[in-house]
């Protein structure tokens, strides 16, 4: 038995919470260690559907124990909506929600922040889901953040809301020209909201690192991917936490030695939404008919994924990145109907200027890495190795051996591309569609 990582390959929405969810029968503990309510795990069982945004998808199954790290920025109103929603739908939150103590507070203003710094970037936005994501990491960088902690003493958190809200109420009303937020309004807000989580609060680098001493198997659930990371990802067109395998260490206080496994998710195809370079997008009918196929619409803001084929230089970089033990492919149904699926396997970069980062000055070169440098990627066009579809439904299958061999072989063509193994193949939204090759957990 094992504590796995799962871990978004790609740009995110890869299938992690129905994964998570499916995995999450051989666990005991299930913990986010960052982002916020950006993400969106969407969990299908028995046709009905759970989307989960703070809270870890393993909620719904009875007597697991689920953790919210302090790498975690929570916006206090969401989460309390998220629980009452789950409730309302029969899902027991109560003593088996632990949420970090340390975790930074997403307040009013950081979401202000994230809407109108978006619209002043015109057409340079990053396309966020204007949570106030960012602005919360940036002040917890800077040191200026709101910890839940900080809820539970009041004279310290009327301080700092004091303090920051001076700063930035003078940006709203002078640079966005927008109306100042009220401290007296926020102030009586959180303190509800206080009241309401305190139960929940807890010290989780203890509570998370004795239960695993205790040997409780672990699924630490990632959210965004490899290619949103602040640090690896197609910067600045990116999320602002570490969504690679990393933010689980820091994200939760567990040493890189408790974690035996890491997990790749990712889709039989691409998608991205918001901003920021795609080589693989396709802006055609074929990109439309996967998103209507695939349901590409975000599980957090309803906005249209945009759709592409498989970028093997991107997840050889996720791969790079995170270790990957294994990899979950999900979706492969959505490719049922292609006649020819493509593969991007390197990247042709005709490099406009003189001096860049490659030498063949103003000639066409190959990359075969993942180029760091945004304006270089935009430029990017991608090599395919083309293979034949086969058009037949794969809806549900679990077993292997009912794949068509054309299915076969797109899955052997991953593997032996990204020479990882493969563990699980996900064949439909629900719980029980999906061929389990090995068990990462189990194994
Ligand atoms: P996450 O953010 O990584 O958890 O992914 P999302 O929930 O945002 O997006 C994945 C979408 O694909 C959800 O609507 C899932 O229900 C759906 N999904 C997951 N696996 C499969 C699969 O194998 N086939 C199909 N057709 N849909 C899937
Ligand atoms: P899950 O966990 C897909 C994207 C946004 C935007 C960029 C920055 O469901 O995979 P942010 O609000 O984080 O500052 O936005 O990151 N983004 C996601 N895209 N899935 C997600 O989460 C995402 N969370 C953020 O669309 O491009
Ligand atoms: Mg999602």
């Amino acid at each position: 038995m094992a504590n796995i990582a799962v871990i978004g390959a790609q740009w995110g929405d890869e299938g992690k919470g129905k994964i998570v969810d499916l995995l999450t029968e051989d666990a005991d503990v299930i913990a986010r260690c960052q982002g916020g309510h950006n993400a969106g795990h969407t969990v299908v069982i028995n046709n009905k559907k759970f989307i989960l945004h703070l809270v870890p998808s393993g909620i719904l199954h009875k007597n697991k124990t689920c953790i919210i790290g302090n790498g975690v920025v929570i916006d206090p109103k969401a989460l309390i909506a998220e629980i009452e929603g789950l409730k309302k739908e029969g899902i027991h939150v109560g003593k088996n929600l632990f949420i970090s103590e340390n975790a930074h507070l997403i307040m009013p203003y950081h979401v202000a922040l994230d809407q109108e710094c978006e619209k002043a970037k015109g057409s340079k936005k990053i396309g966020t889901t204007g949570r106030g994501i960012g602005p919360a990491y940036i002040d917890k960088v800077a040191r200026s953040g709101i910890r839940m902690r900080d809820l539970f003493n009041s004279g310290v958190f009327k301080e700092k809301l004091k303090v920051n809200l001076s700063d930035i109420n003078y940006l709203l009303e002078n640079k966005y020209r927008i109306k100042k937020l009220s401290p007296e309004k926020i102030y009586a807000d959180y303190m509800k909201y206080a009241r309401y989580l305190s139960p929940f609060v807890a010290d989780t680098v203890v509570l998370i690192n004795k239960l695993m001493a205790k040997g409780k198997e672990v699924l630490f659930e990632g959210a965004q991917g490899t290619l949103l990371d602040v640090d690896h990802g197609t910067y600045p067109y990116v999320t602002s936490s570490s969504a690679s395998v990393g933010g689980v260490c820091t994200g939760l206080g567990v040493a890189p030695t408790k974690i035996d496994g890491v997990l790749g998710v990712m889709k039989a195809y691409t998608t991205r939404v918001g901003a920021g370079p795609f080589p693989t997008e396709l802006t055609d009918n074929l990109g439309a008919a996967l998103r209507e196929r695939g349901g590409e619409y975000g599980a957090t803001t309803g906005r249209p994924r945009r759709c592409g084929w498989l970028d093997a230089v991107g997840l050889r970089h996720a791969v790079r990145i995170n270790g990957f033990t294994g990899l979950a492919v999900t979706k492969l149904d959505v490719l049922d109907e292609a006649e020819k699926i493509k593969v991007c396997i390197a990247y042709k970069y005709k490099n406009p200027y003189p001096t860049c980062i490659c030498s063949r000055k103003g000639k066409a070169c190959r990359l075969q890495e993942m180029p760091h440098s945004v304006s270089v990627l935009e430029r990017c066009e991608p090599i395919y190795k083309e293979l034949d579809g086969w058009r037949k439904s794969t809806v549900g299958i679990t077993r292997l051996k009912d794949l068509p061999g054309q299915a076969r072989a797109y899955i052997d063509y991953i593997k032996n591309l990204l020479n990882v193994k493969i563990d699980l193949i996900s064949t439909g939204q629900k719980r029980d569609e999906v061929i389990v090759l090995r068990n990462p957990i189990r194994r």
